[in-house]
């Protein structure tokens, strides 16, 4: 599958997003290394700091469906990654990252995204 190909199904997701308060609909679309697909859209609440990103979303639905860290090839994301989004797609250890900015399709590794970034080895 292309990175094309898949921010093509994070659009198409993306239509299923709960986003009544910002209308702002997201979805992210993650390919694992067996060659499937998960997806996740952002799921807003009234209480609004309770809404959740379409990354932990995606991540949630692949974690509960067996796959763990490593598993994850690319995410593909239809907006830029906010930065809490990031530390999630760190800790998934996803290879690459794809996403539209501006109009531009962004091509990034997890490194590049969040350098410097705080892991399981620093909780020592
Ligand atoms: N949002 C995501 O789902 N992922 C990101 O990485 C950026 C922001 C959502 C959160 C909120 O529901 C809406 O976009 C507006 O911030």
């Amino acid at each position: 599958m292309t990175d094309e190909e898949l921010l093509a199904r994070a659009d198409a997701i993306a239509s299923r997003a709960y986003a009544p308060y910002s209308g702002f609909n997201v979805g992210c679309a993650v390919l694992t290394r067996d060659g499937a697909v998960v997806e996740g859209v952002n799921v807003e609440n009234a209480a609004y700091p309770l809404g959740i990103c379409a990354e932990p979303t995606a991540f949630g639905r692949a974690i509960v469906e067996g796959y763990r860290p490593g598993d994850f090839t690319v995410a593909a994301i239809t907006a830029s990654p906010c930065g809490g989004c990031r530390q999630w797609l760190a800790e998934m250890r996803v290879e690459r990252v794809v996403f539209r900015n501006g109009g531009r399709l962004v091509r990034m590794t997890v490194a590049e995204l969040l350098p410097e970034q705080f892991d399981a080895g620093d909780l020592g």
